[in-house]
Formats: C-alpha cells, sequence, structure tokens
C-alpha cells in the first residue's frame, strides 16, 4: 500500500519506519527541510530505542523516503496520515491549526479514493471541519478516519509494531476493510468504532492512566502519615485482576508529551461543556501541584536548601529518551537554585536538551557517582536503568553529611540505603 505520513515528529517517524518495515511504500512528509534533510540521511533527530536501526533498514530496502513537497507525498497515496503536532492553546484545548493546515495543503494531490487518517490526538468533531477542507480543494472522493495512537516514548517501535489493540475509527465499509486488513499484520484485537469514539478514546486511555498515577501519588501522600508503605499496599490491591500491579508507581506526577496535554484538553473540554465537578480537571490540578508540595515536605526535612549541594540524577521525563517535555528536572532543579541550593546534574541522553532550558548556574556531570561528588543531599528523580543498581556504598562515600538520598521512584530497599550510611527518603513509605 502506499501510505503518506504527514509529520515527521515523533508519532509520525516510528509509524512511517514501521507502516514502511511491513512492506508499505512510505513517503514521509514535513514542511521542516532540516528535518527532512536529517531522515534522509538516516539519522533520526531524537533519542528512540530501535528507531535509528529500523529507518535505516526500510530506507535501504527501499520502502522508506521523506520529502517536504506534498505534490510528491500525496499523488498516488492510497492512505494519507494526519501526525502532525497539536500544541495546547490559549484556554487549554488543543490548537488545530497544524491539522487544518496539512488538510487544506493535501487536497489537491489526493487519488480518488484515497483514505485520510487523522492520527494526531483531537477532540471528538474534528473530521467535519477536515472533511470540510479538503473538500474545498479536491473533487475526488475520499474518506476520513480516525485511528489514533497509543505508543510510548522509549517503547515506541514495539509499541507500534505489537499494539495491545488497533482503534479504527470509520463508518465506510471500504475503508473498515482497507484498515482492519493494514492493522491486522500489527495486531488481531482491532476495535471498530465511529470516529468520534476512536478520538474519545485516546483522550480516555491517557486520562485513566494519568488518573491511576495521581491515585498512587495521593495513596503515598496518606501512607506517609500513618507508617504503612505504598509499594506494599499496592501489591496488596495488584493480584485483584480488575486492579493489576502494572503501570502503577507513584513518584514525582505524570510528565512527558501527553498526559499532562490531554489531561489539561479534557479538563478545558469538560470545563467548557459545564461538567466543573470533573475527576479530569481535579486530576490536572493535583498534578500541577505533586512537584511544589513534594519541594516543600523535602524543604523541611533538610532543615532549609540553602548553601547545600544537590546531586540530580535524571533530566528527561522518563527512561530511555531524551525528550524533556514535563520532566521533573525542569521544575526542581530551578526550585532549588531559587532556594539557594548548588546543583550538579546528570543524565544518561538529555544534557545537551536540558541546558538551554535550566538556569545556567547547574554543573553537568557525565555520571551519578560525579553528580554526587560532595553533594549534601542525592535526588535520583528518572529511574535509568544505571541509576537503579548504583553501588551506594560509592554514593555515600562521595557525599557529606547530612548525605540524604531521595528516591522519588522507589527504586531502592531503604534499609540497603540506611545500611550504606545514607538517610533514605522514598514516596508514602
Ligand atoms: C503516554 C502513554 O503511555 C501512551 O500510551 C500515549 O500514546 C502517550 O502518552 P509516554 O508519555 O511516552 O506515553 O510515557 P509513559 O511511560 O506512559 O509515562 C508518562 C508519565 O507518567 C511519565 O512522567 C512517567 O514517569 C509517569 N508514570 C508512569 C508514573 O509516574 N507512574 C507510572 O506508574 C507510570
Amino acid at each position: 500500500m502506499k501510505i503518506a505520513c504527514i509529520g515527521t515528529g515523533f508519532v509520525g517517524v516510528v509509524t512511517a519506519a514501521v507502516f514502511a518495515s511491513l512492506g508499505n511504500e512510505v513517503v514521509g512528509l514535513d514542511i521542516d527541510e532540516k528535518k527532512i534533510d536529517s531522515l534522509r540521511h538516516g539519522v533520526v533527530p531524537f533519542y528512540e530505542p530501535g528507531l535509528q536501526e529500523l529507518l535505516v533498514k526500510t530506507q535501504a530496502e527501499g520502502h522508506l523516503t521523506f520529502t517536504t513537497s506534498y505534490e510528491l507525498a500525496i499523488s498516488g497515496a492510497d492512505i494519507v496520515m494526519i501526525m502532525v503536532g497539536t500544541p495546547s492553546a490559549a484556554d487549554g484545548t488543543a490548537d488545530l491549526k497544524y491539522v487544518y493546515a496539512a488538510s487544506e495543503a493535501m487536497a489537491p494531490y489526493l487519488k480518488e479514493g484515497a483514505i485520510v487518517i487523522v492520527k494526531s490526538t483531537v477532540p471528538p468533531g474534528t473530521n467535519s471541519k477536515v472533511h470540510e477542507i479538503i473538500e474545498r480543494g479536491t473533487k475526488v472522493f475520499f474518506d476520513i478516519a480516525s485511528v489514533p495512537e497509543f505508543l510510548k516514548e522509549g517503547t515506541a517501535v514495539e509499541d507500534t509494531l505489537h499494539p495491545d489493540r488497533a482503534v479504527i475509527g470509520a463508518t465506510n465499509e471500504r475503508t473498515i476493510a482497507t484498515l482492519t486488513k493494514l492493522h491486522e499484520s500489527l495486531t488481531k484485537n482491532v476495535v471498530i468504532v465511529r470516529p468520534e469514539s476512536a478520538q474519545m478514546a485516546k483522550y480516555a486511555a491517557n486520562v485513566y492512566l494519568a488518573s491511576r498515577i495521581t491515585f498512587a501519588n495521593q495513596m503515598a501522600d496518606l501512607c506517609e502519615l500513618n507508617g504503612a508503605d505504598v509499594q506494599e499496599v499496592l501489591a496488596g490491591i495488584g493480584q485483584d485482576k480488575r486492579i493489576g500491579t502494572h503501570y502503577w508507581y507513584p513518584g514525582l506526577g505524570y510528565g512527558g508529551s501527553c498526559f499532562p496535554k490531554d489531561v489539561k484538553e479534557i479538563a478545558a473540554y469538560a470545563r467548557t461543556v459545564g461538567e466543573t465537578e470533573s475527576i479530569f480537571i481535579a486530576v490536572d490540578d493535583l498534578n500541577e501541584k505533586r512537584i511544589p508540595r513534594l519541594m516543600e515536605k523535602y524543604d523541611k526535612l533538610v532543615g532549609g536548601f540553602a548553601g547545600k549541594t544537590v546531586g540530580i540524577l535524571g533530566l528527561s521525563f522518563k527512561p530511555n529518551t531524551n525528550d524533556t517535555r514535563v520532566a521533573p528536572s525542569l521544575k526542581i532543579v530551578p526550585w532549588l537554585i531559587e532556594h539557594g541550593a548548588i546543583v550538579r546534574a546528570t543524565d544518561p541522553k538529555a544534557i545537551d536538551e536540558s541546558k538551554p532550558l535550566l538556569p545556567s548556574s547547574v554543573t553537568y556531570v557525565e555520571n551519578a557517582y560525579e553528580a554526587v561528588r560532595g553533594a549534601h543531599i542525592a535526588m535520583l528523580l528518572i529511574e535509568w536503568d544505571e541509576y537503579k543498581k548504583l553501588d551506594l556504598g560509592k554514593i555515600a562515600a562521595s557525599m557529606v553529611a547530612p548525605k540524604y538520598f531521595f528516591d522519588t521512584r522507589n527504586q531502592y530497599d531503604p534499609a540497603a540505603v540506611t545500611a550504606a550510611g545514607l538517610q533514605y527518603k522514598g514516596i508514602g513509605r
């Protein structure tokens, strides 16, 4: 099948490479010449495990090409996937200007019978506007479907190659048959729904998971007050099949490019339709307050951060990515510096990305042991593999009293950390 992928951001590049690896003829299209030039040379402009290799392989096989020309990409395409960004507008709703611009630009080149898939996360009802815009620029028959994306950064290739399900929002029988065939090589779990439900399902999945994380965080806060350990509490409920043990760890609140934005969009949507007593609004609010509240707690515990050196482990928003969008470090490091701390920071992949976003007084170092050298406090922010198996004795030897070890992801056995000569502080335990 001939597929045009509009937008070569995170979702666009992964999706293009995966569909190309299945033998489809895929063209990636973007208006950003620099990005396209880099991709043409087989270089992914961000870090994502396995993607670089897949890109080079599918290009060498001749299944994947890149262009900035709408005419080249769209002419002859059976399927056109819109995967452009939807930044948040000032009122918290999604700004759809790029989706509409892509719709307008593709219209003159669409072939008869083409299927346009909206993969960008958009509110229910967007497809009719997209249809209207395309219709103005073409005389051919085309159909529009919604197929939301559920991939996670850090495991995006694997998630796209082996998704738990594909949700296809379409009503036209031919479109349903074509898209089912396209996705069946990835998963047998193809769920056919109306487009509005597919769009809502994307929000619902992210908002549900974000609420689950917020629940774990709220539970952790209570545990801290009554001698319970939240890890034990979660283990105690996880065997209930309705609940499960997965995706269930408390910490600094959710970050990244999707959860904060999608929860805000649904909260904004709830407000606009008058549903102001909404769990979505509460989840967003609680997540916004998560880090400031924790920092206040830590401040009391250490007797004020002024003059203290803090070693920060992990600057990205989660492991296995150099993405720093809504990363905890972006709130925590400036907070520490404003409160007089001296910050030494490290990350396996995201130092270059963090430098322009963090105060200039931060010292960046190569590894965790360097980060905690001479530090009064160590803060593990992101559970990169290499920070999960630190030599605690070596960490303690590098630090100076009071040697606090803030394990904000509950990765360590508190007793082992204490035995190494550090003062342990986890989350909800
Ligand atoms: C998420 C969704 O998982 C994915 O399905 C969707 O398509 C895009 O958004 P991603 O943002 O890549 O993916 O990261 P994810 O691994 O889900 O983590 C999001 C945030 O939640 C991170 O800040 C992470 O640290 C936090 N998190 C995750 C927790 O605090 N606790 C958890 O149990 C899981």
